[in-house]
């Protein structure tokens, strides 16, 4: 009596495990809902104004400065900060082919594909993705010459080139 009760419950579990498995697996690989994809693009363009703003006005603020200690480092130490307290993640990547610091090369196949349709021309690239099991926006924005401000580390450029971008990774929800 007592025995096919267990066996009766172990089956109850293990069939609810399956279910529960099958919705999980559903749940992972369910297309995003179009609101939350487009609140993510909305979240990638607050964040690429922010970042955007602050490097451009640290870079016009702290001229002399600038020379030792260029808008980019602080960026990326942003980046890092806001990606440690559960942020987006950010980076700040080349577009030309000879980065200032070799690691800030596009990584991902996301980020290779950007960088060549942004030199293209195109203004924004993104595409809808999964990362852990989890639906994110991959989203990428150019960084061209802003200000004269600019040439005086990256040299042989003008303003209006293309030198890299900004790629963002938005969870969606
Ligand atoms: C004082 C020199 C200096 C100035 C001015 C400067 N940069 Fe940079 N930039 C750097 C350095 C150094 C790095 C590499 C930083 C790192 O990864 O630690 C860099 C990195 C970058 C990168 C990433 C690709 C690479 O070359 O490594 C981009 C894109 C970029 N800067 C754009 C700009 C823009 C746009 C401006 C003007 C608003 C600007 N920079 C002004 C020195 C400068």
């Amino acid at each position: 009596m007592r025995r096919s009760f267990v066996l009766g419950l172990l089956f109850v579990g293990v069939v609810a495990g399956q279910v529960l498995r099958g919705e999980e697996r559903e749940a992972k690989e369910a297309t995003p809902d179009r609101e939350a994809v487009q609140r993510a693009h909305e979240t990638v363009k607050l964040l690429d104004t922010v970042h955007k703003g602050y490097v451009v006005n640290i870079t016009a603020t702290y001229v002399k400065a600038q020379v030792r200690t260029p808008a980019a480092h602080v960026a990326k130490k942003v980046f890092e900060f806001s990606a440690k307290n559960g942020g987006p993640r950010v980076r700040l990547i080349d577009a030309t082919g000879s980065p200032q610091n070799k690691v800030n090369v596009a990584q991902s196949d996301f980020e290779k594909r950007a960088v060549v349709q942004l030199s293209k021309g195109e203004k924004y690239v993104s595409e809808v993705g999964h990362k852990d099991g989890q639906p994110i926006l991959r989203a990428a924005t150019p960084v061209p010459v802003v200000m004269s401000h600019c040439i005086a580390c990256h040299a042989g450029f003008k303003e209006g080139d293309l030198l890299g971008a900004l790629t963002y990774e938005v969870p969606i929800k």
